[in-house]
């Protein structure tokens, strides 16, 4: 896979992909890692480097001063998890790891910065992202308030995959990722001795009802098409044994993929929390918060997508997901003021498949890190060419 680019440009990739592996940085604090892209860069020819967002870096390649921008993002953030690899380069920074792989985005995007400032004559600029606080859903945000999709024509992104061998780019029309929020249902109801429980109005049992009544939305409301998911993750309430306990408050995750299913969800959640309140005479108060939207790729942008992952690995190893992701994605952001697509790169590691991005013992195949480097690479140039033409 490394004839993609140079033996040179690959082990620098490797090795400033083990060393941000080794110091992994959480959402928000990435300042060594920012230090190390910004190091990074200069030595491979980027000129044009500013700090964004307090730990966000963008870079930019000039290219014809009248084109719109080409814009290639990677993100940046580990995860409070304790490392168990063993790996030579494990985590130094106790309880935090990279265990998402994005400290492989970050290589393969400074791999094709230095690819694509040996370039002669780009068809367009180029300017990339490297996003802090991407696993708290905030930091695209925070980058494009600052400014990064300022001139902005297409954005291209990507995560590795594990489900897929290396040296394969998955790239799907439509959902890629699902929408993330999240609901907080506080039940009143009243306390009693638990010998009483005609003088309660028990919040426990009114929030098991919900818990439930919940259940059927995915399964009796939404068309089974469309991948939805509503989860309960807490359920708190009581104090003691023989006490009925007054309140209650339930804590869960919403995800769709569709912007009709989202919205759908929502709705059935208020309309079922109300009546079971009215049902059992409790008072509930349901409120939603909105967290990132789908990440949904036009059948044109993944058309050009597929046509830059073909030049990088050929056709018959360009391939669509193949079930549904119901994982969140702040790129999604991007993507509701800029065409683009969002792809994925096959890393799968022989022996290794079963632990998965969030686990402790997730590593990914470092080639992949010449597979992303040669897409971004090669995508620039086809968006930018295309930009051109239209
Ligand atoms: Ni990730």
């Amino acid at each position: 896979m490394n004839q993609l680019v140079s033996s040179d440009l690959f082990v620098k990739m490797v090795a400033v992909r083990r060393d941000l592996h080794q110091h992994p940085e959480l959402s928000g604090q990435e300042f060594r890692t920012a230090d190390t892209i910004i190091q990074f860069l200069k030595n491979a020819g980027v000129s044009n480097i500013s700090r964004v967002a307090k730990t966000g870096v963008i870079a930019e390649i000039p290219g014809p001063s009248h084109a719109p921008w080409i814009i290639l993002r990677a993100d940046t953030d580990a995860l409070p998890i304790k490392e168990e690899t063993n790996l030579d380069f494990s985590s130094v920074n106790e309880g935090i790891m990279h265990a998402c792989g994005h400290d492989g985005h970050t290589a393969m995007l400074l791999g094709a910065a230095e690819l694509l400032a040996q370039e002669a004559h780009l068809p367009a600029p180029v300017r990339f992202i490297f996003q802090p606080s991407e696993e708290h859903g905030a930091g695209a945000m925070a980058m494009i308030q600052e400014g990064v999709l300022e001139n902005a024509g297409m954005i291209f992104g990507g995560h590795l995959d594990r489900h897929y061998p290396t040296g394969t780019l998955v790239v799907t029309d439509g959902p890629v990722n699902a929408s993330t929020d999240t609901f907080l249902v506080e039940i009143l109801g009243q306390g009693a001795h638990g010998a009483r429980p005609h003088e309660s109005i028990d919040a426990v049992v009114v929030g098991s009802l919900l818990v439930m009544a919940l259940q059927t939305i995915v399964s009796r409301e939404v068309d089974p098409a469309f991948p939805s998911v509503v989860s309960i993750g807490r359920f708190q309430s009581g104090t003691a044994s023989n006490v009925i306990a007054g309140q209650a408050t339930l804590e869960g995750t919403i995800r769709a993929q569709h912007p009709q299913v989202r919205a759908h969800l929502h709705t059935a959640i208020q309309r079922i929390a109300k009546s079971i309140g009215q049902l059992h005479g409790a008072n509930i108060t349901t409120t939603i918060h909105l967290g990132t939207p789908p990440v949904i790729n036009s059948p044109e942008m993944a058309a050009l997508s597929r046509q830059g992952a073909a030049l990088t690995v050929g056709q018959d190893n360009v391939v669509p997901l193949r079930t549904a992701n119901m994982g969140g994605e702040d790129f999604s952001y991007y993507l509701e003021k800029v065409p683009g697509a969002y792809i994925r790169f096959g890393s799968q590691v022989p022996g290794l498949e079963s632990f998965p991005a969030h686990s402790s013992k997730f590593d990914f195949d470092e080639q992949a890190l010449a597979v992303g480097a040669s897409y971004f690479h090669r995508m620039a140039i086809l968006a930018g060419q295309q930009l051109l033409n239209q």
